[in-house]
């Protein structure tokens, strides 16, 4: 268990690094759900978040959707990645990279946000997210 979280901890300290030398495109809208509360550094809920969207791109399926959740109450992470019908699954994947490490880097500690670029979206919660697929990203 111990091992497996530093393998998680180092992996972000990656992914920050990685972030930093080739960085994200700006999403077009962001949305870093204020007023949803915050998690804490090195909380469950930060390991379960970034255990998933690490794991994320390349379990994007050929329709270019993926949701998932990891974790128990009240440290449970609900994640949801959706590219647009037309995109390849190559470029789907390459997209859905970007946007799981931008949204932490826009949205650092945030206990759900959702972002989207022209070609994909990406959205977590702490609540269920189930259904809420097709809402816009200016609808609330
Ligand atoms: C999600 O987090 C918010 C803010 O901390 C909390 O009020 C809410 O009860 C949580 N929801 C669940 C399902 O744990
Ligand atoms: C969450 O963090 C943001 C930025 O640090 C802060 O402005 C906000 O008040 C915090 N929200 C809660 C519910 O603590
Ligand atoms: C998070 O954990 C790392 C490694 O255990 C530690 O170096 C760091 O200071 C911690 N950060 C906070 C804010 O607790
Ligand atoms: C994914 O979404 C489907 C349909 O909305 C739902 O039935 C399923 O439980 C979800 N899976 C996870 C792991 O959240
Ligand atoms: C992901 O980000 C890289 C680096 O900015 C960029 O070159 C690439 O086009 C982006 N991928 C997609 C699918 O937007």
């Amino acid at each position: 268990m111990g091992s497996c979280r530093n393998l998680v901890f180092l992996s972000h300290i990656l992914i920050n690094v990685v972030g930093l030398i080739v960085s994200q495109p700006d999403f077009l809208f962001i949305d870093c759900g204020e007023g949803f509360g915050n998690y804490t550094t090195n909380s469950t809920y930060q390991t379960n978040l970034d255990t998933l969207l690490f794991s994320l791109s390349s379990n994007i399926n050929s329709y270019g959707f993926y949701n998932t959740s990891s974790g128990e109450n009240p440290d449970r992470v609900n994640v949801i990645v959706l590219c647009r019908g037309d995109v390849d699954l190559d470029t789907c994947r390459g997209c859905i990279s970007n946007a799981t490490s931008k949204i932490t880097q826009d949205c650092p500690n945030s206990k759900e946000a959702i972002g989207w670029y022209n070609l994909c979206m990406a959205r977590y919660s702490n609540e269920s997210i189930d259904g809420q697929v097709k809402t816009s990203p200016m609808a609330k």
